[in-house]
């Protein structure tokens, strides 16, 4: 069982970083396997938005490390996606990886009501957790963060498990955070016990992300 996490803060000791080496250290005393994927340790150039994914299920650009982690992903039985905020929202490293996971989208039409229709190319459905660190901002900072992280895991056939949405580091470090620091030490465990009973997905959770994000109307 394994669990890929991947970080979009440049550092490997800081707030973000923390978070997700806590929530992996309890993951591994339940038993699984974990892997960190710093995303400013590899190349990731942006998406060019060509969208011949769509149809091939293959990027065009060559020559970056994006193969590595689309391997990862595939590999992986549950991913941890984690960003600080800068700026009010997601780092840029963190966009430039999720778009660069729309490979992963199945795009058809459905011939019955000529609507398009949106899947994954992974064909497991698994758990994903959502991990946000902010400075100087309370929780409400964090919508952008569920939102893209939300679109993110369903392209890849994950469904929301749990998030943790961590502000005000600038007055404390995650690490000296002890409520904080076993939640996440907690939640990892129990992220094994979700797998290991082989439990589906929490379909109203699901669905009220769905709600909250793909359904807003615009007057
Ligand atoms: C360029 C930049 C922009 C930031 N913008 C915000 C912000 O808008 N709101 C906020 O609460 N914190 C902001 N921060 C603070 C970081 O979110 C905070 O320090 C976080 O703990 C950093 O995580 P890290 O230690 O994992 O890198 C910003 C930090 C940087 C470097």
């Amino acid at each position: 069982m394994k669990i890929a996490a991947f970080v979009s803060s440049s550092s490997h000791h800081g707030n973000t970083a923390t978070a997700v080496q806590k929530f992996l250290e309890g993951a591994r005393a339940a038993g699984a396997e974990t892997e960190i994927y710093y995303l400013h340790d590899y190349d990731m150039k942006p998406c060019r938005g060509c969208r011949a994914c769509e149809k091939t299920g293959t990027c065009v650009i060559k020559g970056d490390d994006i193969p590595l982690l689309h391997e990862a992903i595939r590999s992986a039985d549950a991913y941890v996606l984690a960003t600080p905020t800068f700026y009010g929202d997601i780092t840029g490293a963190f966009k430039v990886f999720v778009d660069r996971c729309y490979p992963f989208v199945d795009i058809w039409k459905d011939e019955e009501t000529q609507q398009m229709r949106f899947g994954s190319r992974n064909k497991e459905r698994r758990p994903g957790v959502l991990i946000a660190v902010s400075g100087s901002h309370g929780d409400m900072v964090f919508d952008s963060h569920m939102k893209v992280g939300y679109f993110c895991l369903n392209d890849l056939n994950s469904y929301p498990w749990r998030e943790f949405c961590i502000p005000f580091t600038t007055w404390k470090p995650v690490a000296e955070m002890e409520d904080v620091v076993e939640k996440l030490y907690q939640g990892g465990q129990d992220l094994v016990r979700h797998m290991e009973s082989g439990e589906g997905e929490d379909l109203a959770r699901t669905g009220a992300y769905f709600a909250r994000y793909r359904e807003l109307k615009y007057n």
